[in-house]
């Protein structure tokens, strides 16, 4: 993480500002951990005046509510560093949720689509979802919340952009380590912190763009996180977030078939079977695919093992309807609320709070063409080829 990181996060407990002490600088694990250049730090601590402190783990700022208790390695390794700050490292309990440990971890950043789509389409159904063009989003800072394996959040700095991406898996050291394969020359502008979207350590106004797609449905109380993430909207800022809709009945019987292995199988066994479904899950999609009944994108047996664990994993699972979420974004005070990403398992909702800074600019750079089916509008939109290997789907 760069120093200057620090000036945004806060204390999940108290919400006070923090103070950083650096165990280890980014540059003396030069070559052989995490960092990549412009980063200060690869291992510190966040000391609150409350009393908390949290750890720096491969340059990611470990901000879960129960501090560095929720991390004994860390407790263990810098024992020295972590006593003299006053903090016992026993008496923890982890925080995360379990698919969040085994999904992003069987992620392979060298080979690995995600969702089947390239980087670029990524990209592109980013632009799409929250309908602005790459010279209104130059220059800006996005929280992606619920960053997953961070991917997008790097490539999206290719846009110009200053990115933080939140997320509760642990995995966020090995997304620092591969940023700049898809954040290139750029990767210092990208950011990971390790906290739930449920009580974001971070400052309200710090970003003019808080996108979050496929997560808030996960957490206990998918309104209620929306309105924790309104305040990190700065004014005139835009919000987005990607729910879960409501299926039809042959997919909620598939999905919640799916879902009653998760009842009785630990996290570990329940990726084993994803593991053994994969390659009938791709044959039978693959013929519905060829046969013209349905489409599918084409995926690798990991690929697909990530996307049913996904499916199957999570404790929450909450599906909206696109009233809901408009109220929700009305409620809060938000203009310009737009139904926008439209898939067949769900739906994005945006709103610009207050008068936008989006507006401001030059009008013959919006968008002419969004929300026409396969979400990939942005057709005359230029990215640089991505240096990820991610290799191109062919639907
Ligand atoms: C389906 S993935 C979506 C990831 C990413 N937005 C994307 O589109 O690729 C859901 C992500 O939400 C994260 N998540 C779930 N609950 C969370 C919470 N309370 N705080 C932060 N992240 C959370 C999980 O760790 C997981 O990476
Ligand atoms: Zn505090």
């Amino acid at each position: 993480m760069n120093k200057n990181l620090t000036e945004i996060l806060l204390c999940p407990h108290c919400k006070e500002n923090l103070e950083l002490t650096i165990i280890v600088g980014g540059e003396e694990v030069e070559g052989s951990g995490p960092m990549t250049p412009g980063s200060d730090v690869a291992t510190g601590v966040l000391k609150c005046a409350c009393g908390d402190s949290y750890p720096v783990i491969d340059g990611v700022p470990r901000l879960l509510e129960k501090g560095l208790r929720a991390l004994p390695v860390f407790g263990e390794s810098n024992q020295v560093e972590v006593e003299s700050l006053g903090h016992q490292t026993d008496d923890y309990e982890y925080i995360r949720q379990s698919f969040s440990r085994e999904e992003w971890s069987i992620f392979d950043y060298e080979r690995d689509k995600t969702w089947g789509w390239t980087l670029e389409e990524r990209i592109r159904v980013f632009m799409d979802d929250v309908a602005l063009s790459r010279d209104q989003l130059g220059g800006k800072v996005l929280l992606d919340a619920g960053c997953g394996n961070g991917t997008l959040s790097a490539a999206l700095s290719t846009l110009g952009m200053k990115v933080v991406g939140l997320d509760l898996n642990e995995g966020l050291g090995k997304a620092g380590h591969y940023k700049s394969r898809y954040a290139r020359e750029l990767s210092s502008n990208v950011e990971y912190v390790q906290g739930n979207v449920s009580n974001p350590p971070l400052k309200p106004g710090s970003f003019d763009l808080v996108y979050s797609s496929g997560v808030l449905h996960h957490t206990p109380d998918t309104k209620e996180s929306f309105r924790q993430l309104v305040p990190l909207v700065k004014e005139g800022g835009r919000m987005y977030i990607w729910v879960y809709g409501r299926r039809n009945v042959l997919v909620r019987i598939y999905m919640d078939s799916g879902r009653q292995l998760k009842k009785v199988l630990s996290p570990k066994a329940l990726l084993t079977a994803c593991r053994l479904l994969a390659p009938f899950y791709k044959v039978g999609t693959e013929a519905l695919d060829f046969l013209g009944v349905m489409t599918f994108r084409k995926r690798t047996v990991r690929e697909i093992t990530l996307d049913l664990f996904d499916a199957f994993a999570p404790q929450y699972n909450h599906r909206h309807t696109e009233e809901e979420l408009k109220a929700w974004f009305k409620k809060e005070g938000f203009a310009n609320i737009t139904v926008s990403g439209k898939q067949k398992h769900g739906f994005g909702v945006y709103g610009d709070k207050g008068r936008s800074i989006f507006e401001l600019q030059d009008p013959t750079t919006r968008l002419e063409d969004k929300g026409t089916p396969g979400r990939s509008t942005l057709q005359t939109t230029v990215l640089p080829a991505p240096l990820s290997p991610e290799t191109p789907v062919s639907s």
